[in-house]
């Protein structure tokens, strides 16, 4: 199949193509494993983060992204972890931010909601235009339990202040059986009547937590059959480049994505990478393939050896993920948390 390339903007230099044909221009950098929360369905009461001194440094994550940049990435998305705990973070979104039409077309961000009341301008102001914030139930003691922290009410006033600035905010929850399950229709009513999109997502079998994963899965088929005795679901033709189909609802007046990575398979149109904070590149959320890009910015000839380590990614990156949620005390398809390769 021929595939029409354009080269990078400014570099000249080749642009990212793996395997199966697929462009990738779209980044999903972690600049922290931390988080202020420990989601039950994400991970482990006591879980344990990576020492400060393993994760790359604010320049070192820079020239990564530059580096990116250079072979066609035209969006990047920060996440973690909760990439608002990390101190000097305000600085990599201006510093990313400053190339905003000079290669990058959208610098984006991944947030618990926690620090967006005290970053959201500044946020703004160094160009970003799209938060995605994650929030699961407007329970406030179901909060608690899910994220195992009570502070339902930062999180809603960080939403507001994001909304303030100007960002557009989508909502992400991860349905789950027995829990936010039966508030799902009022959580979509919120966000709508609040002006945010908001997408549900299938919980994926990532790393160890301290329940089975299948006690609370819920295939988003269910949810939509439900949803759609209540209103009617228009497909919409808006597309945000990523796995998620959208739904229009007449009657909330607001759109509605499905992320359905057990359900229903959308590897075919994938076009993104994603780093760690130590600068491992997962070329699949869902595969164990990776390639080391801080041994490689840390080499003798790191501009070389990151073009190198970007091309064999490329031949490492997986047709799809084979992420399974159907056996009891089966282990996660990955050992990796998504707190680890970024959400
Ligand atoms: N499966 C699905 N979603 C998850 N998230 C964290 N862990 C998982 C998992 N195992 C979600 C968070 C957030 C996004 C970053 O990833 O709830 O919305
Ligand atoms: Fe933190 Fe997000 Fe994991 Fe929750 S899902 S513990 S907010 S990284």
């Amino acid at each position: 199949m021929a595939l029409e390339i354009r080269r990078p903007e400014m570099t000249g230099r080749a642009p990212l193509v793996d395997g199966f044909q697929r462009r990738i221009t779209y980044l999903r950098l972690s600049v922290t494993d931390r988080c202020d929360f420990r989601c039950s369905y994400c991970m482990p009461e006591a879980m344990k983060f990576l020492p400060r001194s393993e994760v790359l440094s604010l320049e070192e994550l820079h020239k990564l992204a530059l580096a990116f940049i250079a072979r066609g990435v035209r969006k990047i998305r920060l996440t973690g972890g909760e990439p608002l705990v990390r101190r000097d973070m305000v600085e990599l979104v201006q510093a990313l931010g400053s190339r905003l039409g000079h290669g990058l077309d959208e610098l984006t961000i991944t947030t618990n909601g926690t620090q967006l009341a005290l970053f959201a301008d500044r946020l703004a102001s160094a160009g970003v235009r799209r938060v995605n914030v994650s929030l699961d139930t407007l329970d406030p003691a179901l909060f608690e339990k899910l994220t195992r922290r009570d502070r339902l009410d930062k999180v809603l006033e960080g939403i507001a202040a994001a909304k303030a600035a100007g960002l557009k905010v989508k909502i992400n929850a991860v349905a789950l059986k027995g829990l936010n399950e039966a508030e799902l229709p009022d959580l979509i009513e919120w966000a709508h009547a609040q002006g945010h999109d908001i997408t549900l997502i299938e919980v994926m079998p990532l790393g160890e937590v301290e329940g089975d994963r299948v006690d609370h899965y819920l295939p988003l088929c269910v949810v939509q059959d439900r949803l759609e005795e209540r209103w009617s679901l228009s497909p919409s033709t808006h597309s945000s480049g990523g796995p998620a189909r959208y739904f229009d609802i007449a009657a909330t007046g607001g759109r509605l994505g499905l992320i359905t990575p057990l359900t229903n398979n959308f590897c075919a149109g994938c076009n993104r990478l994603r780093v760690t904070a130590t600068g491992q590149l997962y070329p699949c959320l869902g595969g164990g393939e990776r390639v080391d890009l801080r041994a490689a910015m840390r080499s003798d000839n790191p501009e070389a050896m990151l073009d190198a380590a970007l091309d064999e990614a490329m031949q490492i990156k997986p047709e799809r993920h084979h992420f399974r949620i159907d056996a009891r005390g089966a282990e996660p398809s990955q050992p990796r948390h998504m707190s680890m390769t970024g959400g």
